[in-house]
């Protein structure tokens, strides 16, 4: 069964994989420290690096495009209230805020 792996603050955490809620959702009912504010796409107190499992997530909305920069985006950087993973597959992700 697929896996998502969170790594934040509070260490590394792995979860069943659970598809069209985000991050920050997932995060939040299993008690799992990852920050955020807004969860508008706006104050990327929820920068998240994709370590593995991009090919699962949902494209890039377009609250990244505004607020990430494409090079970032390129390394792999998204918002974690943006990201969902949409179809089965492991997925590892890091809390990344600036
Ligand atoms: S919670 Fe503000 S950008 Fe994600």
């Amino acid at each position: 069964m697929a896996q998502l792996t969170l790594q934040s603050r509070s260490g590394s955490h792995t979860l069943p994989v659970e598809t069209n809620k985000s991050i920050v959702e997932l995060a939040k009912k299993h008690k799992v420290v990852w920050g955020y504010a807004c969860q508008r796409g706006v104050c990327a107190q929820c920068r998240t690096l994709v370590i593995e499992g991009a090919e699962a997530l949902n494209e890039v909305t377009k609250e990244e495009k505004l607020r990430l920069r494409k090079a970032e985006r390129a390394e792999g950087y998204r918002l974690g209230c943006q990201v969902q993973i949409v179809k089965d597959g492991d997925v590892t992700l890091a809390h990344r805020p600036y």
